[in-house]
């Protein structure tokens, strides 16, 4: 019998959302190639890695794992590596992959994603290492499905690139200008998804409200937002991210009148000092980001806020740091991702002069995260006694629990005899520690 062996893949990924579904884009573009997902590399005939380069550790961490698959490549020269995403969008970054890795088969660019197909079959044929790079976005690809691994959330790009350029951020030059999906586009990828049954769809973009301002459509947030809402079924929607400065009115609206948005907006804010700010290009200050915090909180006074903090900004002062953990508190984050610095070779930020030394960046960080958790705690604890709907995604076998989020982002645990994942489950919470809420069923849907 001419049997064929089965074709496996690994995909390893770095970095954000983003990231995470431009995962499952390759994912679909190997399944359409005959490839099944396997969790273990040494069975696998290609491993994928779907690199970051947001800060220096997500480089690192990559380079790590890519220079430990020296041995396998070497025990078996069939198995094809490539490595793709942000990081080889770097300048140089190729040539660097190139020499400290000669085993790597494949570079590819997050600029040519949907060339991951081709550039496989031609390294089968071929048998020729390539490097194949798009320095320039073109338009916008309209990808086949992606196989999608984050039921009952399903990622919706709006939008790619970023006009912004933060001082620190290396977003623009490796992922291009702002490019916005056409919004017919969007919607139709929406309504499959609500029709196959998920039941949250988060719109991504680097800046989800600058939407339509590279001129692809009329269309601005907003509305795309309230026409996604207005899909019939039962679900759902989220966004991320949104640039305070472009944080509208308008917006804040559409989200009051639309129950189906979750009344939790991430809205990074990087500093609560106006010179840190002024020197990341933020573009807005401090007191312009509490204008729009008290916008939302006034027209949706249950709505929460996500962030995003950096500590250690060249030149940030002890009065700078103390600034932001002054505006966190006053915001009240629901939680906040916390970052240190990381200079990115490029970038504006790179160049400045008055680097806080590492030690001073890690005692602001630890301060500035017990801060966030006390926050964090403080909420958690005021769900004790209430109901909470979660949104059931998973199990986890060592609680033997099953758990979801509320539409806050907040995560709740709770033991049930049947299959919940999928399911919006009403919680009595019983219990709270940290971040998590425990709870017991009162109701599901
Ligand atoms: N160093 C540290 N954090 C960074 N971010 C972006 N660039 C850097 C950098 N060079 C953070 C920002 C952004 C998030 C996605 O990553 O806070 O909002
Ligand atoms: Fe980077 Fe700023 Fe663009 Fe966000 S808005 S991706 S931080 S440049």
């Amino acid at each position: 019998m001419n049997e064929e062996k089965i074709k496996k893949y690994h995909i390893v990924t770095y970095g954000c959302q983003m990231n995470l579904h431009e995962s499952e884009k390759m994912a679909g573009i190997l399944a359409r190639k005959g490839y099944v997902a396997t969790q273990d590399k040494s069975e696998a005939d290609v491993i994928l890695f779907n690199t970051c380069c947001i800060r220096e550790n997500a480089e690192n961490h990559a380079f790590g794992n890519i220079g430990e698959l020296k041995k396998l490549k070497r025990a078996r020269p069939e198995l094809i590596i490539a490595v793709g995403g942000c990081m080889t969008q770097e300048k140089g970054k190729a040539e660097i992959i190139r020499q400290r890795f000669p085993f790597v088969d494949i570079v590819f660019g997050n600029l040519n994603l949907e060339e991951l197909g081709d550039l496989i079959e031609e390294r089968i044929h071929r048998k020729k290492k390539i490097v194949s790079l798009r320095e320039e976005a073109q338009g916008v690809t309209e990808y086949d499905p992606p196989l999608r691994n984050s039921y009952p959330n399903a990622w919706v790009n709006i939008m790619y690139g970023c006009n912004n350029f933060c001082s620190y951020c290396i977003v623009p030059y490796v992922r291009g200008r702002e490019r916005s999906r056409q919004p017919e586009h969007i919607l139709e990828e929406c309504r499959a998804l609500v029709k196959e049954g998920y039941r949250e769809i988060t719109l991504l973009g680097q800046n989800v409200n600058s939407y339509g301002s590279d001129g692809a459509t009329e269309v601005r947030f907003p509305e795309l937002l309230e026409r996604v809402a207005n899909i019939e079924g039962d679900f759902r929607v989220r966004f991320m991210t949104s640039h305070p400065k472009d944080f509208t009115k308008e917006l804040v609206e559409v989200i009051g009148r639309n129950r189906k948005i979750c009344h939790l907006v991430h809205l990074p804010v990087q500093s609560g000092s106006d010179g840190i700010l002024q020197a990341m290009n933020r573009r807005y200050t401090a007191e312009q980001y509490l204008a729009k915090v008290a916008m939302l909180k006034e027209k949706i006074p249950d709505a929460e806020l996500t962030s995003d903090i950096i500590v250690g900004f060249p030149g940030e002062t002890e009065e700078d740091f103390e600034a932001t953990v002054s505006l966190v508190k006053k915001v009240g984050f629901a939680s906040a991702f916390t970052f240190v610095y990381s200079p990115r070779t490029g970038t504006k930020a790179a160049a400045m002069p008055d680097r806080v030394p590492e030690a001073v960046q890690k005692s602001r960080i630890m301060r500035l995260i017990e801060v966030v958790n006390a926050l964090t705690r403080e909420k958690s604890a005021k769900y004790v006694g209430k109901e909470a709907e979660i949104l059931c995604e998973d199990f986890d076998p060592k609680r033997n629990l099953y758990f979801g989020r509320d539409e806050y982002g907040r995560m709740g645990y709770f033991p049930a005899k049947e299959n919940m994942i999928g399911k919006f489950v009403t919680l009595k919470i019983d219990g709270a520690n940290g971040v998590s809420l425990f709870g017991t069923m009162v109701k599901a849907r």
